[in-house]
């Protein structure tokens, strides 16, 4: 191994007594986290410890200048063997570098990243609840970490790597406010990175939304408000008559692991998928026509997110009910039993979690 990760476990547990069921996304944390350092052009000291508090100077650049990354990922236990499974790891490879790249970081070796998120699952193997719509969250993240006050880009940064178990994000259909003072992102810009300031940005009109009552926002391109980009953080899909619709990635638009796999499964399905610029009066036409049968959102933290109304310039738009909704409902069982090994992965998007680290556990 070129870069053999130190691992020193809990001698407490907070697992024990710990109810697994029904948490609130995000908010409880597994035993354990890793963190490695780039330092003098190379990444080094990978270890594994107990989860808790770090310790940084204030000038450090990420709190300043916002050189901060991430990705999402999930585990799930394979429903017939109990084995942990990961989805589409090199995927989140690729993509947490193609956000690196935009930022002026470093590249993650896919080592250090892939045996991060296997170690710590397989060491909090515990953490992975069994309900049905729950997973192991998993969170590997980069930070800016030189103390500099100065806009540059760092010499030194973090990655780190936590886990959480979670269960639904979505527990029905979303109500959607479709955006038309603030933009996510525009061309040029780090819209399609998964850069912590793109949802910085999003927080002050995602809370107006939701003091409105809508639960997201759908975020229109930032030069002409006229084309849909994604809501919240899941990429959108419509369904007018039978054909599926949603936009094409772009630099404003993040290319959701979710989407793609979404995109294989209708098309094998033999459903037709268009992926193409959608005016947002393409789909309030399609409403007011009675062609507009569904819209839901993809990603990992939402798995598929039935969409239940739409709100544009003050006009709510109903959507048909979820009972009888037929694509999305389909492709995101399809999806859940892939990932947990009750339908074939024809495709290789899954693969156990791997267990060799663990014999340097001390
Ligand atoms: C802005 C944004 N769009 C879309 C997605 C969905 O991407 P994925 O399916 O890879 O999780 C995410 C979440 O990762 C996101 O943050």
């Amino acid at each position: 191994m070129e870069y053999p990760i130190e691992i020193s476990l809990t001698k407490n547990s907070r697992r024990p007594g710990l109810d697994l069921a029904s948490l609130p996304f995000g908010r409880t944390f597994s035993d354990h986290m890793f963190t490695a350092e780039y330092i003098d052009g190379k990444w080094q000291n990978c270890k594994i410890e107990p989860y808790g508090p770090i310790s940084f100077a204030p000038s450090m650049m990420a709190l300043h200048y916002g050189q901060a990354i991430f990705e999402g990922m999930k585990a799930n236990l394979n429903a017939k063997t109990g084995e942990p499974m990961l989805f589409r790891t090199d995927q989140h490879v690729d993509r947490i570098n193609s956000s690196a790249d935009r930022l002026g970081m470093p590249e993650v070796p896919a080592e250090i990243y892939l045996n991060a998120v296997n170690a710590l699952v397989a060491i909090d193997k515990d953490w992975i609840p069994e309900d049905e719509g729950s997973a192991l969250y998993i969170r590997p993240f980069m930070f800016a970490t030189d103390e500099w006050l100065g806009v540059r880009a760092s010499e030194r940064y973090k990655f780190m790597v936590i886990t959480g178990p979670v269960g639904p994000y979505y527990t029905k259909p979303v109500s959607i406010l479709v955006a038309q003072k603030y933009v996510r992102a525009f061309p040029g810009g780090t819209g399609y990175a998964k850069a912590a300031g793109n949802y910085a940005a999003t927080i002050k009109p995602a809370t107006i939304a939701k003091k409105m009552g809508y639960d997201q926002i759908l975020w229109l391109d930032g030069l002409e408000f006229k084309y849909l980009q994604e809501c919240g953080t899941m990429n959108i899909f419509a369904v007018i008559g039978d054909t599926v619709l949603t936009p094409p990635t772009s630099d404003s638009i993040l290319a959701g692991i979710t989407r793609s796999s979404v995109i294989a499964l209708l098309k094998e399905k033999g459903i037709k998928v268009e992926e193409r610029p959608i005016e947002i009066a393409e789909i309030i036409e399609a409403h007011k026509a009675g062609e507009l049968k569904e819209m839901f959102g993809t990603g990992t933290a939402a798995v598929i997110s039935d969409v239940g109304e739409l709100s544009y310039q003050d006009v709510t738009y109903t959507l048909p009910p979820v009972e009888g909704r037929k694509i999305g409902p389909m492709v995101k069982k399809l999806l859940t039993d892939i990932k947990t090994g009750n339908a074939e992965d024809t495709h290789g998007w899954v693969e156990p979690v791997r267990t060799d680290m663990l014999s340097t556990v001390k």
